[in-house]
């Protein structure tokens, strides 16, 4: 397995392009398989969750060619309505077929996420909504198995706020035969891009973005062309990371809109933010000051950012509280944060952080995806060496965090084991 191998201490200074966003292109994946036609996609980033998704979506029978960050795909002869066990446990995301497969093709079986290290994370809220629109839904040997001759569309309530949840609804009700209404839908703005290129392909959708989604079903969707949005948590883990450093940085290709509750934030910690159209600029002079975060679904503070600021208020000036309210499980980085010398008292779902002048390197475990980037940027920070291990979670999500660090001046490598 391979690790990274980081020097800490220097300060980060540079530029760095920002990729499309892993959690708008899941999604948008998926929704080829709701048209014969051709999705042709841009700004898709290369990373190992993308590839999982389109290693299942090319067993099912789509037809896929790639080329650098552009993806064509033609879901015009999908023999099979599968996503076993071996994909959906190294992917939660892989629910997202289960929409599409049922609203085109009627049938879908998809093996039920199992726990995942940051919490249950159970999907009956994806289940519900598709039961609602008039699927047969029956859980057999750990897959689901959804049925349905066409979906009808339905009023569905959900009662937490999911995202994938929302978007595989959505997803679910192009197809279906009259009007679904979503409330309590999540707002974040991947439901918003996903729903931009479902509108290109001929759905008709309203209140993408906001918490009432309504969907008047289409008896087709055609091809379409489309550019996924900017990573905003990337974007808000190069922020963080320089921020932590006390650096300076410029980044591209993304968009401050997306991201106001985490840029708020790191001007409360000291830095200064500048943004243009596709850049945002930030200066950092010397330590943040520690700041108070609490996580909610979108427009509030991101919860796969809640580990990043966990990491920068570990070496900021004075304390500061992270309460996560979305997961029940995701403080797992705070025990390897320790082994720097991170001083963090939790008690329950809020973590005390006291800011050191200074960590210490130190071999650490990579738990979960947003978890590792936080545990780089720590050890990017510490004095001395630090060894990265299990850090296929970060290949997950961040596109060669590696070579980016590395252009802002950082020490860092990879290790392959
Ligand atoms: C998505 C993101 C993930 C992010 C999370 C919260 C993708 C691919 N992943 O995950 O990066 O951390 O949103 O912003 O976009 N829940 C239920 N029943 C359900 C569905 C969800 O109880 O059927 C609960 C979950 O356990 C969790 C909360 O609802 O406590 C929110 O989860 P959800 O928004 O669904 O997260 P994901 O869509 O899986």
């Amino acid at each position: 397995m391979d690790k990274f191998r980081i020097q800490g201490g220097v300060t980060l200074e540079g530029k760095v392009r920002i990729s499309g966003a892993k959690n708008a292109a899941l999604p948008i994946l998926c929704a080829a398989l709701l048209t014969p036609e051709m999705i042709s996609l841009k700004n898709v980033p290369a990373l190992r969750d993308i590839a999982t998704t389109l290693h299942l979506l090319k067993q099912m029978g789509v037809e896929i060619s790639q080329d650098g960050e552009a993806v064509e795909l033609t879901a015009s002869r999908v023999h099979d309505r599968v996503a076993p066990y071996e994909l959906v446990k190294t992917m939660r995301a892989s629910i997202l077929v289960l929409g599409p497969l049922v609203a085109r093709f009627g049938e879908a079986r998809v093996s039920l996420p199992g726990g995942c290290a940051i919490g249950t994370r159970p999907v009956d809220l994806h289940l519900k909504g598709l039961q609602l629109m008039g699927a047969r839904i029956n859980i057999e040997h750990g897959d689901i198995h959804a049925r349905a001759d066409r979906l009808t569309g339905a009023r569905i309530f959900m009662d937490l706020v999911s995202v994938t949840g929302t978007e595989n609804l959505m997803m679910a009700a192009t197809l279906a035969h009259g009007t679904t209404v979503i409330e309590n839908a999540a707002r974040e703005p991947e439901i918003v891009d996903l729903a931009k290129i479902l509108t290109e392909m001929g759905a008709d959708i309203e209140g993408a973005g906001t918490d009432v989604v309504t969907i008047h079903g289409v008896n087709s969707l055609h091809g379409a062309a489309h550019s996924i949005m900017a990573d905003r948590i990337e974007t808000g883990t190069f922020l963080t990371a320089v921020a932590a450093t006390g650096g300076k940085a410029l980044l591209t290709h993304t968009q401050g809109g997306l991201l106001d509750a985490v840029l708020d934030k790191l001007e409360e910690a000291g830095a200064m933010l500048t943004q243009h159209e596709d850049t945002i600029e930030i200066i950092q002079n010397g330590r943040p000051k520690a700041v108070n975060v609490r996580t909610a679904p979108y427009p509030a503070f991101p919860t796969d950012m809640q580990a990043q600021f966990m990491a920068m208020n570990a070496v900021a000036r004075g304390s500061a509280m992270v309460t996560e309210t979305i997961f029940e499980n995701r403080f797992m980085h705070v025990q390897e944060l320790r082994r720097l010398g991170a001083r963090i008292d939790i008690e329950g779902n809020t973590a005390m952080v006291h800011g050191s002048e200074t960590l210490q390197g130190a071999t650490l475990m990579a738990t979960d995806l947003r978890a590792s980037a936080s545990l780089v940027m720590a050890a990017l920070v510490a004095t001395g060496e630090s060894i990265i291990e299990r850090i296929y979670h970060i290949d997950r999500g961040y596109e060669g965090i590696e070579h980016k660090f590395a252009g802002l001046g950082a020490k860092i490598e990879r290790v392959a084991g």
